[in-house]
């Protein structure tokens, strides 16, 4: 099939992928989602990432023409979408990547709450729509947790489960992520999500603790789901570093279950 015509992206089918989520805010999601990028890249799959709402965004600055009483989306910075466009190589436009963007530094309800605009979730999932028919496999980083609200009685757990992606789980290397996983990962079994699996990042370098020694080996066997591996502190986040840590790091066999053919 040509690449690149309507006709054909009409045609095709959607991506699969997977919905990063994490057991905090600050676990790495990000990071994950790019290693996940390259990942399905090193699997041959076009791959694309996408951080659909965003909070903590920069405001742009604005040419007194075009000041606003009203701060729209697009004159808001998604640092998160930035970084995963710039991993993935593509030339999506950031208005998919990121449609939903506050400037509050909040969970996505609080925010819209104080900046007055609620998050519309058609929006997103017609931008998820439209990039899941240009690429292999879709890279989705939520916000926050599982329980995090995006709209009164809708959480990010409803936004993976309505994208349709099996959901990883970053957790923490130290002590007290066990309980963080288990909790994460049971309530995402209860509310009916696939979970692919579990991977610890080292968010800050190791400190040697017997927890960061220990939770490999526990989680594996306590979990109803894969560690899918530990992923290293990592001194620099260019594409190459990141890449080479997903392959030495990450179960490649579990990843191309969920994402290749
Ligand atoms: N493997 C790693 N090696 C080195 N630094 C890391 C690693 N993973 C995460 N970090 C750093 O930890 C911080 C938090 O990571 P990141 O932004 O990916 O978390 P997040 O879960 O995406 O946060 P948010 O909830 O704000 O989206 C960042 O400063 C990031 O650079
Ligand atoms: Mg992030």
């Amino acid at each position: 099939m040509k690449k690149g015509s309507s006709q054909s992206s009409y045609n095709k089918k959607m991506a699969k992928g997977f919905f990063i989520t994490g057991t905090d805010t600050g676990v790495g999601k990000t990071i994950i989602s790019a290693a996940l990028i390259t990942a399905a890249r090193m699997i041959g799959l076009k791959s694309c990432g996408m951080k659909p709402i965003e909070t903590g965004c920069t405001r742009k600055k604005l040419k007194v023409k075009s000041l606003k009483l009203k701060i729209q989306d697009r004159d808001l910075t998604p640092h998160d979408g930035m970084f995963l466009k710039k991993i993935a190589g593509v030339n999506a436009s950031l208005d998919l990547i990121t449609p939903v963007r506050f400037e509050n530094p909040l969970a996505p309800l609080t925010a819209s709450e104080i900046e007055g605009r609620a998050v519309d979730i058609a929006t997103i999932n017609k931008a998820y729509q439209k990039l899941s028919r240009q690429y292999d496999a879709m890279i989705v980083e939520g916000i926050g947790g599982l329980l995090v609200p995006i709209r009164r009685n809708y959480f990010v757990l409803d936004l993976a489960s309505d994208l349709g992606l099996p959901i990883v789980v970053v957790a923490k290397p130290g002590i007290g992520t066990i309980n963080h996983t288990m909790l994460t990962v049971n309530y995402a079994l209860k509310a009916g999500l696939t979970v692919a699996g579990i991977i610890i990042n080292y968010v800050r370098p190791p400190e040697g603790t017997p927890a960061e020694a220990t939770n490999p080996a526990i989680i594996s066997r306590i979990s109803p789901v894969p560690l899918l591996g530990v992923f290293p502190f990592l001194n620099d986040f260019k594409s190459t570093t990141i890449g080479k840590a997903a392959d030495r790091n990450l179960d490649r066999e579990v990843i191309k279950k969920y994402i290749a053919g």
